[in-house]
């Protein structure tokens, strides 16, 4: 499977749920407070253990004057760098290493990470990291050598050492330096990115669930081939098309939309954005491409292609191309400015983008078109409320509540407006009411593994109860072993119990069962921040587990 262009829930869910936007925040967060622990002594004397003393007592004093030059010449090297003359800086620093005794590790190590600050500045990456390797050789524990390091592997394209070192820097600044955690959160961003992509391209293309197609269906009120009636005598391959997405043949609905296509017939348009959009759904994205530029480039009539554009913005997203997506979302709005779908689209593409302000008011505009349309009514809700708790708007967060009141009666059946509402009653801290939300949506939707887990999540919330917790979502891995959702959630919780290696089983289960190349990218970054610091703990003999 993978890519499907926007899904009406996304997994941007749970790291807001769980406070953390950034992926590699979920292990940190929970490790930065066992700094407080005895831990954080194992830290401090891994720092201390780097002074290193002469023992040999005869050489002392030709070590010291030794030890003199080479540190003359390492200032002359820094007055040669911070006047700009990198190459004059790296002789004087070659210097120093050359004079500098072989026993006094951490001043070679200095000299080395000072030549490789020269390297940096001319770009040459290779020597960068393999002057920062031999400095690190000498003193393990020192952070600017790491830090420079990540610098150069992530110029240089090898995101895993990158992402490993300024693990290693986050973990000896125990996760108080808000740079390294940034720069920590992009390169796991990147390499998720990465792993996803080689992992599609290695994935045969699967058919998502039916009730995942379904589900994509819905999220479009203006959906123009639902919107086609072909005459029940009629026999082209569109027809055909039309009778297996109705019986949900799904793997039928491609090779009969080429038949119309191939004949040119009178549903050809139609043919092709529906073609596009089971190729979308297969993660055949450069197919998908084709057809949707076809049909927007095309005479079709409006609806057809506007509803081609939104397609095509929402593969944009997935690749990460804002630009382009936001393009296509807008000359949408130009061929077609009163449909709703374009706005509650555009609207989940600016809530992933952490633009609230946008966000708000796509979804206003789409609810506005639509009033009935539940999905729109209840992100508008949702985003409504992530703006209101962003400008700390108490007043806001009333009304908020009493819209989602609202659309519960609206839309009694629709389990997304209870667990949504619920989400925000927990993030309030009102847990009886949020628990009893998600037994009123177990009422409408009884078979929908998902909502254990989100029991689970406030169970945790609520108590930090982490058995009480992974009760509720093995029920929900009982109900369905297929529940993405559930092993994700696990291997966040073991990850925060600090069992590394078995969140590393529980994310490649789920890394297994992803739809989306976003939620892929997603539990990659989480995967791999987990990995990295297994790697790092193992090294040095850190332990987080909880006792
Ligand atoms: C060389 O290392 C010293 C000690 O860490 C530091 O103060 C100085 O700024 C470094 N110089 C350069 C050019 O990095
Ligand atoms: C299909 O049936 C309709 C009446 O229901 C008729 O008018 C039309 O001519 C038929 N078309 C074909 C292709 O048989
Ligand atoms: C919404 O639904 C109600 C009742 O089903 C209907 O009367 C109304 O016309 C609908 N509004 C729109 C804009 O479709
Ligand atoms: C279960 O509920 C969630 C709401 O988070 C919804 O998105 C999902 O489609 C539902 N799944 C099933 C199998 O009904």
């Amino acid at each position: 499977m993978a890519s499907t262009g926007s899904t009406p829930f996304p997994k941007w869910q749970l790291a807001i749920l769980l406070g953390a936007p950034l992926a590699i925040g979920l292990g940190y967060l929970y490790m930065r407070s066992r700094f407080e622990d005895p831990e954080k002594k194992k830290v401090a004397e891994l720092k201390a253990k780097t002074t290193i003393s002469l023992d040999n007592e005869d050489n002392a004093k030709a070590a010291e004057s030794a030890i003199d030059r080479a540190m003359k010449l390492k200032a002359a090297g820094n007055r040669a760098f911070h006047a700009g003359e990198y190459d004059k800086a790296i002789e004087l620093y070659n210097d120093a290493i050359e004079a500098c005794p072989s026993e006094r590790a951490v001043d070679l190590a200095t000299f080395y990470q000072n030549r490789s600050a020269c390297y940096e500045k001319r770009e040459m990456w290779e020597q960068v990291k393999e002057d920062c390797t031999f400095a690190l050789k000498l003193n393990e524990k020192y952070v600017k050598a790491y830090l420079r390091r990540s610098r150069a592997a992530e110029k240089s394209g090898d995101l895993v050492l990158a992402l490993e070192d300024v693990t290693s820097a986050c973990i000896l600044e125990r996760f108080q330096v808000q740079s390294s955690l940034v720069n920590a959160d992009r390169i796991l961003k990147a390499l998720g990115r990465q792993h996803a992509r080689e992992a599609l391209d290695k994935r045969d293309p699967v058919m998502p669930s039916k009730h995942f197609i379904k589900t994509y269906f819905s999220a479009f009120s203006e959906d123009p081939i639902a919107k086609v009636n072909v005459d029940a005598n009629e026999t082209c391959g569109f027809a055909n098309a039309k009778k297996a997405l109705e019986v949900q043949d799904y793997d039928s609905v491609v090779k009969a939309c080429t038949e119309e296509i191939d004949a040119e017939g009178k549903y050809k348009y139609e043919a092709l954005l529906l073609r596009a959009t089971f190729y979308l759904l297969l993660g055949r994205h450069e197919e998908a491409h084709i057809d949707l530029a076809n049909v927007i480039t095309s005479d079709a009539p409006t609806k057809i292609r506007v509803n081609a554009l939104i397609k095509r913005a929402s593969l944009f997203t997935q690749l990460e191309n804002t630009e382009k997506c936001l393009e296509d979302f807008s000359t949408a709005a130009q061929l077609d400015p009163d449909n709703s779908d374009i706005y509650h689209h555009r609207g989940q593409v600016y809530l992933l983008l952490e633009r609230m302000d946008e966000a708000t008011s796509e979804f206003a505009k789409a609810v506005e078109l639509n009033p009935n349309f539940s999905i729109a009514y209840i992100q508008k809700c949702y985003a409504d409320y992530r703006h209101a708790q962003l400008h700390k708007n108490i007043g806001a967060l009333t009304t908020v509540r009493a819209d989602f009141e609202r659309a519960l009666e609206l839309f009694p059946r629709c389990a997304d407006a209870y667990i949504l509402y619920a989400q925000v009653l927990s993030d309030q801290q009102e847990w009886g009411r949020a628990e009893a939300l998600f037994d009123a949506a177990l009422a409408v939707d009884p078979n929908n593994a998902t909502l254990y887990v989100h029991k689970g999540l406030v169970q945790l919330q609520k108590s930090t109860d982490f058995d009480k917790a992974v009760k509720l979502i093995n029920k929900a891995i009982d109900m369905d072993d297929k529940c993405d959702f559930a092993y994700e959630t696990l291997g966040t919780i073991e990850v925060q119990r600090g069992n590394l290696r078995r969140s590393l089983e529980l994310f490649e289960k789920a890394i297994r069962l992803a739809k989306t190349e976003l939620e892929m990218t997603h539990l990659f970054s989480l995967k791999d921040a987990a990995a990295a610091q297994l790697k790092v703990s193992e090294r040095w003999g850190l332990d987080w587990t909880v006792s």
